[in-house]
């Protein structure tokens, strides 16, 4: 794995996160092909892949943001959920596709798809970037995803640790003197 400083590796380089958010945005297209897909972003690690996924959807789209905090400064679950941002659209009768950076204890999009689908969408959809699944707690039925990864902690490409790192073009895992974060 190339070093990029500060202890960080690179898992998956620039060039990889954008080959593939290609043909996820292909797959998409087809799979919405005529209908007017509505994204629904996750602030704020999906904000990258919201950006780079929109450009390869060649279908009507809108956009919305929620906001959810599952974790407090650092790398470790609370277990809790809570809404710190709603949308500003209604859903009733839109086709929708929620935007993940991250599934890892399945928690957050447990929580957040039971509140759309409380909002009477056509369609209720998931992609995410990255799945860790051998971490999950709650099962939960994922419908495009970018990468499965081992469980270790991650940054870059929009995803945090404690707020640092986000702007990094590639998505790193953290060495430190104990092993890699977790
Ligand atoms: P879950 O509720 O445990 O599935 O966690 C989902 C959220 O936790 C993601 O949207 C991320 O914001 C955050 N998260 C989980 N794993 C990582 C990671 O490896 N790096 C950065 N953020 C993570
Ligand atoms: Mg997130």
């Amino acid at each position: 794995m190339a070093t990029v400083g500060n202890g960080l590796k690179i898992l998956l380089s620039r060039e990889q996160i954008q080959t593939r958010i290609a043909e996820l945005g292909a797959q998409i297209t087809g799979d919405y092909a005529g209908k007017r897909l509505h994204l629904v972003c996750i602030l704020k690690g999906a904000c990258m892949f919201l950006s780079d996924l929109l450009r390869t959807l060649e279908v009507d789209t809108s956009i919305d943001f929620i906001a959810v905090s599952s974790y407090k400064n650092g790398s470790s679950t609370t277990g809790e959920v809570q809404l710190t941002k709603d949308l500003d659209f209604p859903l009733d009768k839109r086709e929708v596709l929620i935007v993940e950076d991250i599934v890892d204890t399945g928690l957050t999009l447990s929580y957040l798809k039971d509140l759309l689908a409380s909002r009477h969408p056509n369609s209720l959809k998931i992609v995410t970037l990255l799945d860790k699944p051998s971490r999950r707690i709650q099962p939960i039925e994922v419908d495009y995803i970018g990468f499965e990864i081992p469980d270790a902690f991650v940054v870059g490409y929009g995803l945090d640790y404690a707020e640092r790192y986000r702007q990094l073009p590639h998505i790193c895992v953290v060495e430190t003197a104990a092993g890699l974060l977790k």
